[in-house]
């Protein structure tokens, strides 16, 4: 299944509340604007693909609801403001709008639900595409020397994280098809565990092996040969190739490179913003409330979902959420066209239409 579609009304918008898993699968309706911009905001869908194509169906439900410009602008700057990392986001709301101010009033509402099934359509696409490159580093692995290949993700970047396939995940889907022997080492990914609920319930529901670590645990793999490959996606590249993603992928980048284990960041060119150069500088890291570090949630022994704080009362907390790896960490980018070096000129090899 896909992580967003169509209801059979034709108006309103199905996502899976992401909140909920790995304990518990739940679809939810987004029937308004306000509801679209809440599951961003409030993580129901997250990762920067779905993001964005979750913004691109929250200005179809605005349009359903008044197709007049300036109540789409109204809307438009609502959905930007809900998540400032991911690019995806203002890349989608840029693209509807593009179309949305070139339509009649009347056909507005037709037209944004067109807009945004192409983006989903396009997203699942290019994912499959970068699945199909990124296997393609696995399999070159596999081929150096016998017995199984380990890989190592921070975050969730799977299907979850998209629309369909994933970024990171996709050329792991791919090569377990294609019948690679391989085992995944799952990030925990602290504040929000977004690789111990749902990178482990992703790769568990497709048979892949994998262990879930803590996030201070990768270093000591890689000094210990058991990492091969690490494979992240990413929220904005900049066109210099230095890569925003969750907290934490810098540190994995930096003991990557100390321990000589290729760092690949794979990502749809939705995720390449062209108009910044240095991602340590320019790119905007969202701050995130205190409590998603001070409390942690899961399933009881009893069954009951509860949630426990793990830090004094007192104590203050600070949840950067996103950070940045330089360009010169980064093996390599895989993208829906290939692979190429994280770097203008790789960037531009691959789109020479953004030269
Ligand atoms: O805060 P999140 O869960 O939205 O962060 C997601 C990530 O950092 C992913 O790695 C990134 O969006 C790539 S998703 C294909």
């Amino acid at each position: 299944m896909r992580t967003i579609w169509l209801e059979p009304d034709g108006g309103a918008v199905g996502i899976i509340d992401q909140t909920r898993l790995p304990h518990d699968f739940v679809a939810v309706q987004l029937g308004t604007l306000a509801e679209a911009a809440h599951a961003i905001r409030a993580m129901l869908v997250r990762g920067a693909p779905l993001i964005g194509a979750t913004a691109a169906y929250g200005l179809c439900l605005a349009a359903r609801a008044d197709p007049a410009l300036p109540a789409l602008e109204r809307a438009a700057e609502l959905l930007n403001a809900t998540r400032p990392t991911a690019v995806n986001l203002a890349w989608a709301i840029r693209r509807m709008m593009t179309s949305l101010r070139a339509t009649d009033t009347g056909n507005r509402a037709p037209a944004a639900y067109a807009e945004a099934a192409r983006i989903a359509d396009e997203d699942a696409a290019q994912c499959e595409a970068i699945g199909r490159h990124g296997a393609t580093l696995i399999e070159a692995i596999a081929r150096q020397r016998p017995g199984r290949v380990n890989l190592l993700t921070h975050c969730n970047a799977g299907w979850l994280a998209t629309v369909d396939w994933g970024t990171a995940l996709a050329p792991i889907y791919v090569a377990h098809e294609r019948g690679l022997d391989l085992h995944v080492w799952v990030d925990e990914t602290r504040p929000r565990n977004q690789g111990a609920s749902l990178t482990a319930w992703e790769l568990g529901r497709h048979g892949v092996p994998h262990t879930v670590i803590a996030d201070n645990a990768g270093g000591h793999l890689m000094q210990h040969g058991k990492v091969d490959l690490v494979f992240v996606g990413a929220d904005r590249v900049t066109r210099h190739g230095d890569v925003a993603n969750k907290i934490g992928t810098y540190l994995k980048a930096l003991a990557a490179h100390d321990n000589g284990v290729p760092f690949h960041v794979a990502v749809p060119s939705s995720t390449i913003d062209w108009a910044l150069a240095d991602g340590v500088r320019e790119i905007p890291i969202e701050e995130r409330k205190g409590n998603e570090v001070a409390i942690m949630t899961g399933r009881t022994e009893t069954g009951d979902i509860a949630s426990v704080r793990i830090t004094p009362e007192t104590s203050p907390t600070a949840n950067p959420a996103f950070d940045v790896t330089p360009a010169r960490l980064v093996t390599g980018l895989i993208t829906e066209r290939g692979c190429c070096a994280a770097s203008q000129a790789g960037l531009h090899a691959l789109f020479p239409e953004a030269a």
